[in-house]
């Protein structure tokens, strides 16, 4: 059986192809990029004003499960990830029990191939229990499947520990991705740690100007340091919050300065941060509906990040630049064979109608929570359909 995606705007970075073709998938593989249209197909999706990119990665997903099942699942959240247009998720360990064993990460595997909508890479922790006090067993999780590392929801405060973790992460060439609780204090401590060991370090959800200087700094003296942002940390600023009351603008790190908002899209242009990652934080009603110093950190992003990063983005970078972000960047700074449209390739495919306008609403997402500052808001982008392996998922919630 061959499916042939015909007419629509290839943009596949990691090849530097940006321009009308058709692909060919056959046997969840891509068989064929040309420009010639007639190849024989027994299915054709006509992609006419539509990009067709490397199927979506995004490297911070919170998926809840297991433990947190009135929050996501892996089912609900994969689901919500296909259509938001990703193929590709990393689910953080902050689960319960939380990822520092082979075994949880079997259990993430398992699950995740048998109700997942799409590829789950789990992300083991660093310190068991994310208690802080010892390291996990991170080269067992390394054998059973682990993309990286991370304590993400907590800072490993304990600078020896996390200096052995970066030596760990460095012999089984995995990367470290920090949560830097303050901010630009752990960002600085943990670019000169990363330093002594050599190790890959990623900082996640960048949100400070002075973090992005740190960052650029390291990386023009050659340190092997990435970064990633949120669309809400590009898209709002602490200025967005209405009475600075409502709890589905609270998270960590929380909205910054217009200053600070404009040195992320101005590192963004400039390639200091290379990806962009959703940090998908589900919530249920009654753990944001406490009050606003109750209520719990986080937002959810996996089926309004395409929009908004067009939306918000279309005008600073070009289609080449932000898809990069979406596709090859991650598929770099985590050292996966995806986020590419070459012959051959795993055919992991989203379409994406750039122009189409849509008003967000959160009771048509997929996910299990409804915990979003976006609802009502107008955006131009829209995912037509994501495709994995060749199975084409079109689940149109904008
Ligand atoms: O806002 C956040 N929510 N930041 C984090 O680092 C953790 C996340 C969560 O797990 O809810
Ligand atoms: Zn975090
Ligand atoms: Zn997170």
């Amino acid at each position: 059986m061959k499916t042939l995606i015909k007419n629509g705007r290839v943009i596949d970075p990691a090849n530097g192809i940006d321009a009308p073709m058709n692909i060919l998938i056959e046997n969840g593989k891509i068989i064929s990029v040309s420009e010639a249209g007639n190849e024989d197909a027994d299915k054709i999706i006509d992609a006419s004003d539509c990009w067709v990119v490397p199927g979506l990665i995004d490297m911070h997903v919170h998926l809840r499960d297991p433990g947190q099942l009135h929050k996501e699942t892996i089912k609900t959240g994969t689901r919500a990830a296909a259509a938001g247009g990703f193929t590709t998720v990393c689910c953080m360990p902050n689960t319960s029990p939380v990822i520092d064993s082979a075994e949880t990460v079997k259990y993430i595997n398992e699950t995740a191939v048998r109700e997942g909508a799409v590829r789950v890479l789990p992300v083991g922790s660093i310190t068991r229990g994310l208690a802080g006090e010892s390291l996990s067993e991170i080269q067992k999780m390394k054998q059973a499947g682990i993309c990286a590392i991370s304590d993400d929801g907590k800072t490993v405060e304990n600078p020896a520990l996390f200096v052995a973790a970066l030596k760990l992460a460095k012999e089984l060439n995995l990367p470290v991705l920090s949560h830097c609780e303050p901010e630009d204090e752990i960002t600085e401590r943990d670019i000169k740690l990363a330093k002594e060991t050599g190790a890959k370090l990623h900082i996640c959800h960048v949100s400070t100007a002075k973090s992005v200087e740190l960052i650029r700094a390291a990386q023009k003296a050659g340190q092997p340091v990435t970064a990633e942002v949120t669309p809400h940390h590009f898209t709002l600023t602490q200025n967005d919050n209405p009475n600075g009351k409502d709890p589905n603008f609270k998270m960590a790190p929380p909205l910054r300065t217009p200053a600070d908002r404009a040195a992320i899209i101005a590192a963004l242009k400039d390639g200091t941060i290379a990806a962009i990652a959703t940090d998908h934080a589900p919530h249920h009603e009654n753990e944001k509906n406490v009050g606003y110093e109750n209520a719990a950190n986080g937002i959810i992003g996996l089926e309004t990040a395409v929009a908004l990063a067009i939306s918000e983005l279309a005008g600073v970078l070009t289609p080449l630049e932000l898809v990069a972000k979406f596709t090859s960047n991650p598929a770099k700074i985590l050292g996966l064979d995806l986020g590419h449209l070459s012959v051959g390739a795993t055919a992991d495919i989203t379409i994406i109608d750039p122009a189409a306008t849509s008003i967000i609403d959160k009771a048509k997402f997929e996910s299990l929570s409804k915990n979003t500052p976006f609802h009502g808001r107008e955006v131009t982008g829209r995912v037509v359909c994501t495709i994995i392996e060749g199975e084409t998922i079109c689940l149109q919630t904008a």
